[in-house]
């Protein structure tokens, strides 16, 4: 088979955000700032190093802070450079990379994550392309999404990263079932969208990374509405597997579910004890605050 290049991402950001409210009533939850830098970003600079050129962000009327993120701001550059800032100048400049396009869909209604994927059908084309969800955070040496490159390459199918819950969380996630000694990559033999926890077929969770290839678009246009009325990404990849070999990823690394307070909190502590410049007095602060 001839291997093509994963190029295009999309991301899903038009949700509503309701486990995060009040802060998403008008904010977008994708530009809530992990120390300094907004959720969307890091998810894009992930798929950015594992070689993405093409960002598709599917979005609502609702997040156009996260469009104006990833534009010029002409009047900020200038007082910048007129100030002499130069490194915070580069900084706003290198958000998006050169050779990087950002393209724009729109989702009108949220209908679910399948549905945000499917309209960006028409940018994706007949290529395999990647789904990153903001709202997973991904602590890395090697990052999630160069992990399933890696995996994709060996095996030109599409891949899904999961890891290990607690069997009472399965009605939050995407649920895979794998052979009885699967050892953290391999062929999955069925997925169920939020299963009660009596009946999740293992204790591997999707969490939001996909690469999947084009024909996944052929079954998301057929679907019906799934689990909460919603479209589901899920139940196309179920469908998908009828015809194709679908693998799974124990990633390495710690996913941070921010699309929860909870675990927002936890990635703002461990990423701001690991920041380059505030690190060692947060740390400090730390300390002395619960001893
Ligand atoms: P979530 O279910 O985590 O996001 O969807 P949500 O609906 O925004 O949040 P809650 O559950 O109400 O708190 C996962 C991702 O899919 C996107 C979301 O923006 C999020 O990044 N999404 C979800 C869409 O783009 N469109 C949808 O219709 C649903």
């Amino acid at each position: 088979m001839q291997e093509k290049q994963v190029t295009k991402a999309i991301f899903p950001v038009a949700g509503l955000g309701t486990r995060f409210l009040p802060a998403t009533k008008a904010s977008p939850k994708e530009m809530l700032p992990i120390v300094d830098k907004p959720l969307i970003q890091y998810v894009v600079e992930e798929a950015v190093k594992a070689g993405i050129t093409e960002l598709v962000f599917v979005t609502s009327s609702s997040k156009r802070a996260i469009e104006d993120h990833f534009d010029t701001n002409y009047e900020l550059e200038q007082r910048l450079q007129q100030q002499g800032k130069t490194e915070l100048l580069e900084m706003v400049q290198n958000i998006v990379p050169k050779g990087v396009d950002c393209i724009y869909v729109r989702q009108p209604q949220a209908l679910g994550l399948g549905h945000a994927v499917l309209c960006a059908r028409q940018v994706i084309g007949e290529h395999p392309f990647a789904v990153l969800l903001a709202d997973d955070l991904i602590d890395a040496s090697v990052s999630c999404l160069e992990q399933m490159m890696t995996c994709y390459h060996e095996t030109h199918a599409s891949v899904i990263a999961v890891q290990e819950i607690a069997k009472a969380d399965s009605e939050k996630y995407g649920v895979i079932d794998v052979a009885k000694n699967w050892s953290g990559q391999g062929p999955i033999n069925a997925i169920v969208e939020k299963p009660k926890p009596t009946e999740a077929p293992s204790q591997y969770g999707v969490v939001g990374r996909y690469l999947l290839t084009p024909e996944i678009f052929h079954h998301l246009a057929k679907l019906p509405p799934g689990r909460g009325g919603e479209i589901q990404l899920t139940d196309a990849i179920a469908r998908l597997l009828n015809e194709q070999k679908v693998m799974a990823l124990a990633f390495d690394g710690t996913r941070y579910d921010c699309g929860s307070k909870l675990g927002y909190m936890q990635a703002m502590i461990t990423l701001g004890l690991k920041h380059p410049e505030l690190g060692a007095d947060f740390k400090h602060y730390l300390q002395n605050l619960i001893f």
